[in-house]
């Protein structure tokens, strides 16, 4: 227990965060509500929302993830969510959170990305003031939306460059190899963002590889599945490219056979740089389990 005090008392940083994952189903009902939607929720209350989110993998959690994403239309809404998680991480030492969102969950519902973009950041300049907590934006492209799509999507961000740290990449991860983004991430880095790719979640090691090699992340985000590649964990090792490891995740979404605390183990005797993150804590739990963290291994 004194453990655990010592750990929620220390000052935290959140690095693999997916803003649209913070969404509790008591506000995605309020949400819900207010925009007129809540027939298009396949649960009424909270307590049914809370017992449907039971994964048997990664595509069966998006499904869910994406059906909660509809609820938010307006910027106000995106302002709620974010306002909504940075009060929570702040009572729980979260000072520094790097926040991904899914501009494409929203636009291709024919939300403005204006809307996204401004309700997010708006929310971490007010609690930036109010609450002591800072952090940035990762803007992540959609895997199975294809190339063509990330291009457009960099094209609608760019006026809002200056709000936007970094790109990344999500969604499904089997059957979209990351060597379909290089041009895109290529763009991007010209434009100046820092770059970072969900990799080997549940994907093959050489996702990570492709990654690193194709995309030139300075971070991947999960690689866990690393592990199964010896000659992938020595380069991760003498480049200490950090891993965004979220354990909580991965044992909802039963990525990996195996125990957990024995794959945490694993990665840090092999002397990897790996940080503990939440991922989508409103869906798996686990704000709390965002660990201790030295701020100097913060990406932006
Ligand atoms: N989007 C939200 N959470 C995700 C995850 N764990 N993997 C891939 N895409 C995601
Ligand atoms: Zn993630």
């Amino acid at each position: 227990r004194s453990l655990l005090n010592l750990v929620r008392s220390l000052p935290k940083a959140e690095l693999h965060l997916h803003i649209e994952g913070t969404l509790e189903p008591e506000l995605m009902i309020e949400i819900a509500k207010r925009n007129g939607l809540l027939d298009s929720l396949s649960f009424h209350d909270a307590n049914a929302a809370r017992q449907a989110y039971l994964f048997k993998n990664l595509q069966g959690f998006l499904n869910i993830y994406y059906q909660g994403c509809n609820v938010l239309q307006h910027e106000q809404d995106f302002f709620d969510l974010t306002s909504a998680y940075l009060e929570r991480a702040a009572v729980e030492g979260v000072i520094w959170a790097e926040i991904m969102f899914d501009p494409q969950a929203h636009t291709q519902r024919g939300v403005a990305f204006e809307a996204v973009v401004k309700g997010i950041s708006r929310a971490l300049t007010a609690a930036s003031n109010s609450l002591g907590i800072h952090g940035c934006l990762i803007m992540n492209f959609m895997r199975d939306l294809g190339a063509d799509a990330a291009q457009k999507m960099l094209d609608e961000a760019l006026p809002f460059k200056h709000l936007i740290t970094a790109v990344g990449l999500d969604s499904a991860e089997i059957g979209w190899p990351p060597s379909q983004f290089k041009a895109v991430y290529a763009r991007a880095a010209h434009e100046g963002f820092k770059l970072v790719a969900h990799a080997g979640e549940e994907g093959p090691p050489d996702n990570i590889w492709a990654a690193v090699k194709d995309l030139r992340v300075s971070r991947i985000d999960h690689g866990i599945r690393c592990l199964e590649d010896e000659k992938l964990i020595h380069h991760l090792r003498d480049t200490q490219i950090p891993l965004t490891v979220c354990p909580i995740s991965n044992e909802k979404l039963k990525v990996y056979e195996g125990q957990l605390s024995q794959k945490l183990r694993q990665l840090l005797t092999c002397n990897l740089v790996i940080t503990l993150n939440a991922d989508d804590p409103a869906y798996f739990g686990g704000y709390e389990n965002v660990m201790a963290h030295p701020l100097q291994q913060s990406y932006c």
